[in-house]
């Protein structure tokens, strides 16, 4: 199986599966000399792990984590840093009905088809316990970008119908609630509706923005690496991302270059800066100074507690009944796996930016 690892220089490979001894990473290239908090690990693995509310699946993942090399006197070596977590609470009769069965919008039949076996207790490495390995690189990742000054942060926009108004936004209050949306009232109602959602044993969809500051002019390569098409290939590989759009995304269709070009100027530090940031921050897949934004869709995932019809590995027609546990919705979880691949995606281009001019 390929497609286990990412970045260039900054690179991370992902291993184990929901129903092994554990997951893991290697991050290749991390320079040495990194003073690393261990606790900014722990914190990002808590922000993603199951059961941490009433609006996330019951299931249990203990998030604790070894590292195995990589780091000495709390600093990085450059050596390879290899991360393990073990998996606890692995139900496995939980899934014993899927056995046979295809789960409807899963990835049981690709997945299957594709390899010949298919580990019908959790998805093998279709399984969203993967990204806690990539949450686990990125927080190291985030601790190299912390080390030019940039910083990061994701926050839940969009709830099935219910949008944030991004107008006079504190992100600072983003953690504040379960739904990590900086609006309180907005946050609110997003708690309400997924609530109601996960009573009727159904799931719904949402979006989650990011916000990247204090980013340097020259990220990003002009040709196939442009900065936006490695964040969006990185926020794609996310399970159950159905979008990826940065600054104007698709509402730029609308609008006429008048309006959406942005306007150079001066700020008061007499730095080049534009009036508005349709660009997202990017242009010709160069970041140009001003702040990232961009904007990633997740569909409402495929586990829903009601009978559907699929079909089973012998290719009959059968219900596959909705049991277990699921996450009514997973933009809550899924905001530190945001910021993690776009870390993993700063982090690479920073390293290789070094090397382009004397
Ligand atoms: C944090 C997180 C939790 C998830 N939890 C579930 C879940 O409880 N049930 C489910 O069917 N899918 C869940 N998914 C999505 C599946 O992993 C994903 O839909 C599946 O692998 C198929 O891939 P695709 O939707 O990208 O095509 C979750 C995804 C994320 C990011």
């Amino acid at each position: 199986m390929g497609g286990n690892s990412f970045g260039t220089l900054f690179k991370i490979t992902t291993y184990g599966e929901s129903h092994g001894k554990g997951i893991g990473v290697v991050i290749d290239g991390c320079p040495s000399g990194l003073e690393l908090d261990l606790s900014l690990i722990a914190n990002d693995l808590e922000r993603r792990k199951p059961g941490q509310s009433k609006i996330t699946t019951q299931r249990k993942e203990d998030e604790s984590f070894e590292i195995l090399s990589g780091i000495f006197e709390g600093k990085s070596t450059g050596t390879p840093i290899s991360i393990f977590i073990p998996n606890k609470d692995q139900r496995s009769k939980d899934y014993s009905h899927l056995k046979d069965s295809y789960r409807p919008s899963h990835a049981d039949y690709t997945y299957a088809e594709k390899y010949g076996n298919r580990d019908y207790r959790g998805g093998g490495r279709s399984s969203a316990r993967e990204t806690a390995a990539r949450v686990a690189a990125g927080a190291i990742a985030k601790m190299l970008l912390a080390h030019y000054g940039i910083n990061i942060i994701g926050f839940v926009s969009q709830v099935g119908s219910i949008i944030l108004n991004h107008n006079n936004l504190d992100l600072g209050l983003t953690e504040n609630n379960i739904v990590r949306c900086p609006d309180p009232k907005t946050a609110g109602e997003m708690i309400n509706l997924i609530d109601k959602v996960r009573k009727t044993g159904d799931t719904i969809g949402g979006v989650i923005s990011c916000k990247i500051t204090n980013v340097p002019v020259g990220l990003g390569d002009p040709v196939f690496d442009k900065l936006h098409a490695d964040l969006g290939k990185a926020m794609l590989s996310i399970n159950a991302v159905k979008g990826f759009e940065y600054g104007s995304g698709f509402k730029s269709v609308s609008m006429k270059g008048s309006e959406h070009n942005d306007v150079f100027t001066k700020n008061k530090d007499d730095n080049i800066v534009t009036q508005t940031n349709f660009s997202g921050g990017i242009q010709g897949g160069i970041s140009n100074g001003m702040p990232i934004t961009f904007n990633v869709a997740f569909k409402p995932v495929a586990t829903i507690l009601k009978d559907q019809d699929s079909i089973n590995t012998a290719g009959d027609t059968v219900t596959v009944s909705g049991k277990g546990r699921h996450d009514p919705c997973v933009v809550p979880r899924a905001v530190p796996i945001v910021e993690a691949m776009a870390a993993l995606v700063l982090a690479d281009h920073i390293l290789r930016n070094k090397a382009v001019k004397i």
